[in-house]
């Protein structure tokens, strides 16, 4: 079965093909950074006017690299969110117009579960359950994984997600939108000791499972107030210092979690699941503790339409199924800001 899969949430606009949930024939990723970089931020009308741009050639370059023709699909899969409305509609009305004129099924996706499929496009398998991390722009959420149409949300952030926790402190320090990456890049000539932030953990009873962002984000405006200016040694320590920590929080829960279910394997997704410390800490981990810990490779941690399109052959095949009155959504109803779910 080939399944496109289509993906504009953000500010990537993206198209992937793929055979049978398992094999990338295509994935055309069109990333829009180089526009919002000047307003150090996604805004998200300049987001969808420029999907709505690209929408076309993106979908064209995807079948021809795929080598088939849009009349070869047989399903049509699509983000329907969380993300930016404006944005989400794009891809939505894009995949609802080859719905009605191919004539073929269309399935909605969940972004942030679709981020957790990643690593199966990439010959990687797992026995269910597992522990699902995803970090993101927008999300920093685990789950239990029960199937890949079944997934129980666990715990989230309270506040800030980490990725928007890169971006902002990177903002701080006055380095490039997006943030992640940039300090991804210093915090390799910095010293991730010299600052002690406070490790974002919460307390091990009500928030067993949850996450914030926001009082490690305010310790460093703290700090860099009061080293004044900043030299190129203080950005990269800062940077290392708050790397070091953001992960550590995400390295204790995920622990907790383990130790709590019995459940040994942990996939990690979305934008922050690129980030090298991230990487090299789980790798640690997983060796200390005999845990299996699964990440994409670094271009299937970022949105892409591939993605879309094998978690959406699974929901297909369990049955579900989007039509004409299909709509967006902004957040998941499923978590709550601040919410508590006890396993
Ligand atoms: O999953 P994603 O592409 O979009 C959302 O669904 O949010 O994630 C984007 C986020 C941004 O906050 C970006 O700064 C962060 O992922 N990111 C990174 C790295 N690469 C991207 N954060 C830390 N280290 C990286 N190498
Ligand atoms: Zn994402």
């Amino acid at each position: 079965m080939l399944v496109l899969g289509i993906e504009t949430s953000c500010d990537e606009t993206s198209v992937g093909i793929v055979r049978d949930g398992k094999e990338i024939l295509s994935n055309v990723v069109r990333s829009q950074v180089d526009i919002h970089k000047i307003y150090k931020g996604v805004v998200p009308e300049i987001a969808s006017r420029k999907h709505l741009e690209l929408i076309d050639a993106v979908l064209e370059e995807a079948l021809r690299e795929a080598n088939v023709s849009i009349y070869d699909i047989d399903l049509i899969a699509v983000t329907n969110g969380p993300g930016l409305i404006p944005a989400l509609l794009v891809g939505l009305t894009t995949a609802k117009t080859l719905h009605l004129l191919l004539e073929k099924p269309m399935v909605p996706v969940n972004h942030i579960k679709a981020h957790l499929y990643a690593p199966f496009l990439e010959g990687n398998t797992l026995d269910f359950p597992y522990i699902g991390l995803i970090v993101s722009g927008g999300h920093t959420a685990l789950f239990l994984v029960k199937s890949f149409v079944d997934m129980d949300f666990v715990g989230s952030t309270l506040d800030d997600a980490i990725g928007e926790a890169f971006d902002k402190v990177a903002r701080l320090i006055g380095l490039e939108y997006p943030g992640g990456p940039a300090i991804d890049k210093l915090s390799q000539y910095g010293d991730p000791y010299r600052f002690d932030f406070p490790i974002p953990i919460l307390d091990w009873d009500k928030n067993r499972y949850n996450f914030s962002y926001s009082g490690l984000k305010t310790a460093i405006l703290y700090t860099i107030r009061k080293i004044g200016e900043l030299s190129e040694k203080d950005k990269a320590d800062i940077s290392a210092s708050f790397q070091r920590v953001a992960i550590e929080a995400l390295v204790q829960k995920v622990l907790r979690l383990v130790k709590d279910t019995g459940i040994y394997k942990v996939v990690i997704a979305g934008g922050v699941a690129a980030n090298s410390y991230l990487r090299k800490r789980f790798k640690e981990i997983s060796e200390e503790y005999n845990l299996k810990v699964i990440i994409p490779s670094l271009k299937l941690c970022l949105d892409n339409g591939a993605m879309v399109a094998g978690l959406g052959y699974h929901l297909y095949k369990s049955g579900i199924v989007g039509d004409i009155h299909t709509d967006v959504f902004a957040r998941d109803w499923f978590i709550p800001r601040g919410g508590r779910v006890s396993l």
